[in-house]
């Protein structure tokens, strides 16, 4: 998870951006970087170190500490790992071939090697392997071509497909800072101080320096000067933001611009998959390279365990992996697994899907594993967690911290960290990995984003359907899962009765349920089973039920055949569950809020299950 800071102002720039870095600390990083403009060379001047931040600190001189009378400028980045090059060189700040422009970016660039491939046959020298180059490289080249900077922004970012979030300095402007959001993959907040402004990448980032933030949209850039903060949407049009004073209380600090924890963790997802997948994918290869597995003998069968929404993702895991890797992956609840004396051999894997990393049945299934000399991994969002610690190997979900109860991003991290593990297994295999499955992956932030847009259905549907009592979810295959927790996401903060079941068995006995009191959301994407959900929706409508189909853009038949339909982009079936979780997600919320329900701290439960 990448960390965003920039400042201009009368105080030291570079310890501001360094504070401010540290605020972002919860994003945690392997690598860090801040690029000052020094009044009196007018030349960039760049540190960049490996590590923590004090690493990077380490590296600062004493002139960095004192105030110039003139300019105080810095903008500054801490980055997570990169597979293997966690280096210098790949760490940001980047700037462009002359030199006069920087830039800081979290995000990806999906277009990035195409962009590259242009830039390079017009003789443009990169000297990083990120895709964050490419960008500084298109504004430099449009500035070449006579654009002003703010027009060369606009030009460059124009090109992009994906969801990223930058920051770009410019040597012949230097008291002008430009930012912008493009999806959703990294927020952008502009601080207005007294005689300064500061962007990051979330509230706590600029709170030292004040409390009046403005919050950047999708596809809008800042030009922020001080005194003098513009902000257009991509196409140049002038947008007049909404000021917002931050409260002295922290934990509506942290929540932002967002009225729940849960809400915002939502909209973070974009940006927690992107860093799920950044670094360890190398989309040029086509590899996939997870830090923390050690290679060795493929297992005979993967055991995967977890509780809750844990337990839901390794469903869905299992097809990838099956898919993926043909190694074949059995589920099941953590609080049964151990009791059932489990067919375990020294040949398998038992592997724990724990958010917290301290669910007492996963941890004691894990210690299963453990006694019947299986080999043991993890995939854990909370660092330096048990299940963490115990396992031989681990990836994490590089979510961020997950506040509200519900589970949101780190149910569809853990999703892409099992895609990941799936594309790795396969790497070993005789078949070895199709090259699709990487490129599909480049595409799943940008899909994600769009998922996360602006959609007035979901309040549509929390006003009509707020009263009922009961809700059914059906889908199938790699979708099915999807529909459990669609369900459970309802009972748990909106207290609606609410059962997910595979659409086939619905003749076999739920079908009694339908009424006309009945709604059922159907989740039938564009995939093999298509024709089969459409089916279940045509035998829904015909006991009366109100169908909410959730299904594949362009699909106008479905229309006419379900009551309300939330529409999901095209993508590869296989991914197809990260984004359609996401109207699961965002209907719960809804009805939640609708109701009046206590979203982040649902009754009776808890964040993390620590007993049996
Ligand atoms: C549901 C939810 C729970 C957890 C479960 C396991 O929204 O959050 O069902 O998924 O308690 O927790 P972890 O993943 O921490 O092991």
């Amino acid at each position: 998870m990448c960390g965003i800071v920039g400042y201009i102002g009368p105080q030291a720039a570079v310890p501001v951006v360094i504070s401010g870095l540290r605020k972002l600390e919860y994003r945690g990083y392997d690598s860090a970087g801040i690029a000052k403009i020094n009044p009196d060379s007018g030349k960039f001047e760049i540190q960049r170190a490996v590590g923590k931040l004090i690493n990077l600190e380490r590296k600062l001189s004493d002139a960095d500490h004192a105030p110039h009378e003139r300019l105080n400028v810095a903008m500054g980045h801490t980055r997570w790992a990169t597979h293997g090059s966690v280096t210098e060189r790949n760490a940001h700040p980047h700037v462009s071939m002359s030199g006069n422009i920087a830039i800081v970016q979290n995000g990806i660039v999906e277009n990035f090697l195409e962009l590259k491939h242009d830039l390079q046959a017009e003789g443009v020298v990169f000297t990083s392997e990120t895709d964050t180059e490419v960008i500084v490289q298109l504004v430099e080249k449009f500035i070449h071509a006579g654009s002003d900077f703010e027009k060369a922004v606009h030009m460059a970012l124009a090109q992009l497909r994906g969801s990223s979030a930058v920051v770009l300095l410019n040597l012949a402007e230097p008291g002008t800072m430009i930012a912008a959001r493009l999806g959703n993959a990294g927020g952008v907040v502009v601080g207005l101080g007294d005689g300064e402004v500061l962007v990051a990448s979330d509230v706590p980032g600029v709170l030292e320096c004040t409390r009046k933030v403005l919050f950047l949209d999708s596809h809008e850039v800042v030009i922020a000067k001080v005194g003098d903060v513009k902000v257009r949407r991509l196409n140049g049009e002038r947008v007049n933001k909404e000021v917002h004073t931050i409260a002295w209380d922290p934990v509506a600090a942290e929540k932002g611009e967002y009225r729940h924890f849960m809400q915002k963790e939502i909209f973070e997802q974009a940006r927690a998959i992107t860093d799920t997948i950044r670094g360890r994918v190398d989309f040029e290869q086509g590899k996939v390279l997870l830090e923390g597995m050690k290679a060795g003998p493929l297992p005979r069968k993967i055991f995967s365990i977890g509780m809750g929404t844990s337990s839901i993702s390794t469903m869905i895991g299992k097809f990838m992996i099956e898919n993926l890797a043909r190694v074949p992956v059995e589920v099941d609840y953590a609080s049964e697994f151990r009791y059932r004396d489990p067919l375990i051999t020294p040949d398998d894997v038992v592997m724990g899907i724990t958010q917290s990393g301290e669910t007492a049945d996963t941890l004691a299934a894990m210690q299963e594993g453990r006694d019947k000399k299986a080999r043991v991994w993890a995939i854990v969002n909370a660092i330096g967690s048990q299940a963490q610690r115990v396992s031989d190997g681990n990836i994490t979900m590089r979510s961020g911290p997950e506040i509200s109860v519900a589970s949101t991003k780190a149910f569809t991290t853990s999703v892409v960290d099992q895609y990941l593990l799936a594309c790795w297994l396969a790497q070993q295999t005789q078949h070895g990995l199709p090259h699709t499955a990487i490129s599909d992956l480049m595409h799943l932030p940008g899909l994600v984003s769009k998922m996360l847009e602006k959609n007035n259905i979901y309040d549509d549907l929390a006003n009509i359907f707020h009263l009922r009592e009961h809700f059914l979810y059906l889908g199938r295959g790699i979708n099915y899962p999807v529909a459990l927790e669609g369900a459970l996401k309802m009972k748990e903060i909106s207290y609606i009765h609410a059962e997910g079941y595979p659409a086939g068995e619905m003749k076999h006995g739920p079908i009694a349920l339908i009424d006309e009191n009945m709604p059922v959301v159907c989740i039938c994407i564009r995939d093999n089973v298509y024709e089969k959900m459409v089916s279940q929706v045509e035998q829904v409508r015909a006991r009366h039920g109100t169908v909410i189909a959730v299904a594949t853009e362009g699909d106008t038949d479905i229309a006419k055949k379900a009551d309300h339909v939330i529409y999901v982009p095209e993508c590869p079936p296989l991914l197809s569950p990260v984004l359609t979780a996401i109207p699961m997600q965002r209907l719960a919320y809804h009805m939640a809020l609708r109701r009046g329900c206590d979203v982040d701290q649902p009754r009776n439960l808890a964040k993390s299950v620590t007993v049996e």
